[in-house]
C-alpha cells in the first residue's frame, strides 16, 4: 500500500499530516487517500474545505445535524456539563441529565412510547430493541418468540443483530451466516412507482409478505417485524399508502411486536416530530440516533412502550436487575446535554414546523430535476429525497463519481450505489434549497 500524505491548512496554520493510518469506515480508502475530501469546519448549512471552498450541506451531515451547523446552545452546553460531571458510571448510578432529557423525549415521542433506554448510535439501538422484543415475549411467557422479520433494502446499522436484519447485500456478504431466524418481506420500491411524490400508490399488497412469514413460521414464533418508515439509506423509499398501516394490523393480530427504525426519519425530516406521527402509525418500540443530539455527541435511543417496559420489569424478582444490557456509555452526561440542548432548539425554532412547511418547496426542486437524462427515478416526502442515476453497468460505479463531482462543485450528499439521498437541514431557506437544486442540475447533466 502507497504512503499518502496531506498539507493540512486549518485555522490560519498548516501542518503536513499522514493519512495511512487512520482505516476510514463505509468509505474506498485506496481512492480517498489519492484525492481526499477534508473539511475543517462548519457553520449553519455550510462546511469549509481545507482549501477554502463553501460546501452546501445537503445531507444534514449524515442525517443527523437538522438543526444546521456549529450550534453553540450544544457546545457550550456539553461544555458545561463536561465540566460540572464528565462522567459516572450509568449501572447503578445516575445523574439528572439522563432522567430529564428521558422525561424530554416522551414528551414527543408517539403514543406510549414513553420509556427511554439510552445507547451510543443508531446500530446499538437496533440491536437493544431486538433484545428488548425477547425480554417482554419471555417476560409474558412466550419464549418461543424468537424470530425476527424485516424487509429487502433495509438498513439497520452494522452490528451482527442490525446486519441480519439488513436488506443491503454488500453489508451482509462477508460476514457469515449471521443470526439465525431472521425472515425478510419484499421491498417496495416498484418500477410502477417511479416519480412518485409522497407515499406511493403501487405495493400496499406487500404488506401481507408478513402475513405469508406468519403462515409459514408460525406467529408463536415471531417477536418482532423491524421497519424503517422510510426506507433511508437504500435511498429513501416511500412506504405505499396503508402498508405501515397494515403492518400493524398483522402484527396486532399476531401478538408480533412493529418496530419503526427512525434513525434518519426521526427529529421533524418528515415534518413531524417521528414518521409514526407523519404516517399515523404508532409503533411498539423505536430506535432514534443521529439527529438526537444533533449529531454533535455520538448517541442512540429507543423508546418502549410502557406495557412492554413494565412487562419486563414485573417479572424479575425483587432486587433483581431487569434486563441484563446496556453499555458503558449509556445515557452519557455529554450526550445527555447535547440532547437536551437539541431539543430546545427544535422547539424554540420549531424546526418540524418548519420542515413540513419548506417541504413542498423542497420536493419541487427535487422532483424538477426529472428532466435530466441520467435521472432514472425520484422519490420524496418531507425534507427527504432520493434521485437514481442510470448505472453505467457497474452497480455504484456512477453513484460514486457522482457524489465526488458534487462535492467539487459545492455540495455534500451521501450516495448509495446509484441513489443520491438529499436531506438538509431543517434550518434550510428556499436560497438554500435552489443553490442544493442548482448544483444538482450542473452536475447531474454533466455526469
Ligand atoms: C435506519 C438506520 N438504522 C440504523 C442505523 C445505524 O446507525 P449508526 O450508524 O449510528 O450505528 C442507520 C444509519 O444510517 C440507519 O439509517
Amino acid at each position: 500500500m502507497g504512503h499518502a500524505e496531506l498539507t493540512l491548512r486549518e485555522e490560519s496554520t498548516t501542518r503536513r499530516i499522514s493519512l495511512d493510518e487512520y482505516w476510514m469506515p463505509f468509505t474506498p480508502n485506496r481512492d480517498f487517500k489519492s484525492d481526499p475530501k477534508i473539511v475543517v469546519r462548519a457553520e449553519g448549512m455550510h462546511y469549509w474545505t481545507d482549501r477554502g471552498e463553501a460546501i452546501i450541506d445537503a445531507a444534514s451531515g449524515l442525517f443527523c445535524c437538522a438543526a444546521g451547523h456549529g450550534r453553540r446552545e450544544i457546545s457550550e452546553a456539553v461544555g458545561a456539563q463536561l465540566a460540572r460531571l464528565d462522567f459516572i458510571a450509568p449501572f447503578l448510578r445516575g445523574h439528572g441529565g439522563q432522567f430529564e432529557f428521558a422525561r424530554r423525549l416522551a414528551e414527543i415521542t408517539p403514543g406510549d412510547l414513553n420509556r427511554i433506554f439510552f445507547v451510543s448510535s443508531g446500530s446499538e439501538s437496533v440491536d437493544t430493541a431486538m433484545k428488548i422484543a425477547l425480554a417482554y415475549h419471555q417476560a409474558r411467557g412466550q419464549a418461543g418468540r424468537t424470530m425476527f422479520v424485516s424487509r429487502e433494502r433495509a438498513y439497520h446499522g452494522v452490528n451482527f443483530g442490525g446486519v441480519a436484519l439488513s436488506g443491503l447485500v454488500n453489508n451482509r456478504r462477508r460476514f457469515g451466516p449471521g443470526l439465525p431466524g431472521i425472515v425478510h418481506m419484499r421491498h417496495t420500491h416498484l418500477p410502477e412507482n417511479r416519480f412518485t411524490r409522497g407515499e406511493v400508490t403501487h405495493g400496499v399488497e406487500l404488506a401481507e409478505d408478513l402475513q405469508r412469514a406468519v403462515a409459514l413460521f408460525g406467529a408463536e414464533n415471531i417477536a418482532a417485524c423491524f421497519v424503517e418508515p422510510i426506507a433511508g439509506s437504500t435511498g429513501c423509499l416511500v412506504p405505499p399508502r396503508g402498508y405501515l398501516r397494515r403492518l400493524r394490523e398483522i402484527c396486532d393480530q399476531h401478538g408480533i411486536l412493529l418496530v419503526f427504525d427512525e434513525v434518519i426519519t426521526g427529529f421533524g425530516r418528515t415534518g413531524q416530530a417521528f414518521a409514526a406521527q407523519s404516517f399515523d402509525v404508532t409503533p411498539d418500540l423505536l430506535t432514534m440516533a443521529k439527529a438526537l443530539t444533533n449529531g454533535a455527541v455520538p448517541m442512540g435511543a429507543v423508546a418502549v412502550s410502557e406495557r412492554i417496559h413494565d412487562t419486563v420489569l414485573a417479572a424479575a424478582a425483587d432486587g433483581a436487575i431487569e434486563f441484563f444490557h446496556g453499555h458503558t456509555y449509556s445515557g452519557h452526561p455529554a450526550a445527555c446535554a447535547a440532547g437536551l440542548a437539541t431539543l430546545d432548539i427544535y422547539r424554540d425554532e420549531a424546526l418540524f414546523d418548519r420542515a413540513r412547511a419548506l417541504a413542498p418547496y423542497f420536493l419541487d426542486a427535487m422532483f424538477a430535476l426529472a428532466d435530466i437524462p441520467v435521472v432514472a427515478d425520484i422519490r420524496g416526502y418531507g425534507l427527504l429525497a432520493g434521485i437514481d442515476v442510470h448505472g453505467d453497468g457497474v452497480a455504484g460505479r456512477r453513484g460514486h463519481l457522482l457524489q465526488k463531482r458534487l462535492f467539487e462543485n459545492g455540495l455534500h450528499l451521501k450516495t448509495t450505489g446509484d441513489a443520491a439521498i438529499v436531506a438538509p437541514p431543517l434550518i434550510a431557506e428556499k436560497a438554500h434549497v435552489d443553490d442544493i437544486a442548482d448544483i444538482l442540475r450542473r452536475t447531474l447533466s454533466a455526469l
